[in-house]
């Protein structure tokens, strides 16, 4: 609040004649000033008003002295200023009374100059200290508000990211809904097996303390980890026989003209040998031939599957690759074509070696994806950790295989989170689900080799982690 006129002044002195002069001396000034003859009144009025300025006489009989007045009106009002009036002044006294808090000291008898003089260097203190109070205030209001708008923006860009992970997780989900809800269910095993470690007091990982943003960024890599899988052809990625589709078609079809091709040869040859037609004989031709047809079909079908490859099946084939069929360009192609019969030699799963790393190459694909996002320092983590999420302890991960300790450990968390929900969930295109029980014994398996960490391995079974998704159905988010 500026200082408006009249400006309030209070002249506390035992003296009325002094009292008196000083009232309306600074009254013909201007100033709204008012006497007291003591220091109750004079503290009277400080309670009902504000004076930005008080003169108080050093020594009044009875009651409180001026220091002790001056310190009482601090107490009430602590922006008033006060100044002494004594008529046995010295050095000492003055100096009491500047210690005290008394803002100027003036000795009796004064002329009204001085007081004058005093009152306004008073009077400027004030305003200066008021300014800065107000600038002080300003200040504060300000920061206090662009903290507001800042947390503001915060919480906007939080939220904008939230909904930008949710619909890059979309994006893979619907790339490959077979793996539906992979992405999350991994993120709520992986996060939860973080908070796991922070509660185990020993062990390798006894000194493992991940803070609320280091969960963050665990949460963020599990669930964009296979976000790269934008990258692989769709066919590969869904891919649950060796050969699909037209591919396996065409074979079939071409199964079919080998027969009627070698029941025309048969034919040909027996006229041009003179033997007429003969139905029975025929009839007997077409059996011959098309029990050879559905065998050739069950062999391919039986090698088609992702299963392991059985001995006698693989031997068979090696004799259809020598079969053929007229193309209708005019010279005879094989039957099954060397890359299709190299797919159905495929010894187990449903994928060739080049289709194996062409799925393999998601992590650099994620890797790439997430290195463009330019991550706060606090979550700078999030590419590397995802990018080791297919790497093994022993070395024999990809794409870097890179070993134990060059593996970030939410790498090897994710890397148990990730191998029990790819064979705990029903979903997979390659493999039915595989139950919990002989899930975590696979995963047991597979650290015993030094696949997966065993300490990891062991907080995930003791603090039974794969429950949080147990009573989730496979294949929800
Ligand atoms: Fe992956
Ligand atoms: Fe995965």
């Amino acid at each position: 609040m500026p200082l408006t006129p009249p400006i309030p002044i209070l002249i506390v002195d035992d003296e009325a004649d002094l009292r008196e002069l000083l009232v309306e001396a600074l009254a013909d000034q201007g100033y709204g000033a008012e006497g007291a003859q003591g220091g109750n009144q004079a503290l009277d009025r400080v309670r009902e008003k504000h004076f930005p300025v008080v003169f108080t006489d050093l020594n009044m009989p009875g009651g409180l002295s001026g220091l002790e007045l001056l310190r009482a009106i601090h107490d009430e009002d602590p922006r008033t200023m006060g100044i002494l009036m004594t008529g046995y002044a010295t050095t000492e006294a003055a100096i009491q009374a500047l210690k005290r808090g008394a803002y100027d000291f003036i000795q009796k008898p004064f002329k009204l100059a001085e007081i004058e003089a005093s009152l306004e260097r008073a009077l400027d203190h004030y305003r200066l200290r008021q300014e800065n109070e107000e600038y002080q205030k300003n200040l504060e209001r300000m920061v206090e508000a662009r903290t507001q708008e800042i947390l503001g923006l915060k919480n906007d860009i939080e939220r904008l990211f939230e909904g930008f992970v949710n619909a890059s997780v979309t994006a893979i989900e619907a790339r490959d809904p077979s793996t539906s809800g992979h992405s999350s269910r991994v993120a709520d095993l992986t996060v939860g097996l973080a908070e796991a470690i922070n509660e185990t007091p020993n062990g390798p990982y006894g000194g493992q303390h991940f803070t609320p943003i280091q969960i963050r960024e665990i949460r963020y890599a599990s669930l964009l980890h296979d976000f790269g899988k934008v990258g692989v052809r769709e066919q590969v990625l869904v891919k649950a026989k060796k050969i699909e589709g037209e591919r396996l078609e065409s074979i079939f079809q071409r199964l079919h003209q080998r027969t009627l091709e070698a029941m025309r040869d048969r034919m040909l040859d027996a006229w041009s040998r003179g033997i007429p037609f003969d139905p029975d004989r025929m009839k007997d031709l077409t059996r011959q031939q098309e029990e050879e047809a559905r065998h050739l079909l069950e062999l391919i079908r039986r090698c088609n599957e992702p299963t392991v490859l059985p001995q006698d099946a693989a031997q068979e084939l090696d004799q259809v690759a020598g079969l053929s069929y007229q193309h209708w360009t005019g010279p005879d192609r094989p039957l099954i074509e060397p890359e299709d019969l190299d797919l159905l030699r495929i010894r187990k799963g449903s994928l060739s070696a080049q289709e194996r790393e062409e799925i393999q190459s998601h992590v650099t694909h994620t890797y790439r994806f997430l290195r463009q996002i330019p991550w706060t320092s606090e979550l700078a983590g999030v590419p590397d950790i995802a990018y080791a999420h297919h790497e093994r302890l022993n070395g024999m991960g990809y794409p870097r295989q890179l070993k134990d300790p060059e593996i970030p450990v939410q790498s090897k968390l994710m890397a148990v989170s990730d191998v029990f929900d790819a064979l705990a969930a029903a979903d997979r295109p390659y493999k039915a689900a595989v139950s919990v029980e002989r899930s975590l014994e696979i995963l047991e398996q597979e650290a015993s080799v030094n696949l997966l960490d065993p300490e990891i391995l062991r907080i995930f079974i003791e603090a039974r982690i794969y429950e949080r998704i147990a009573s989730r159905p496979w294949g929800n988010p």
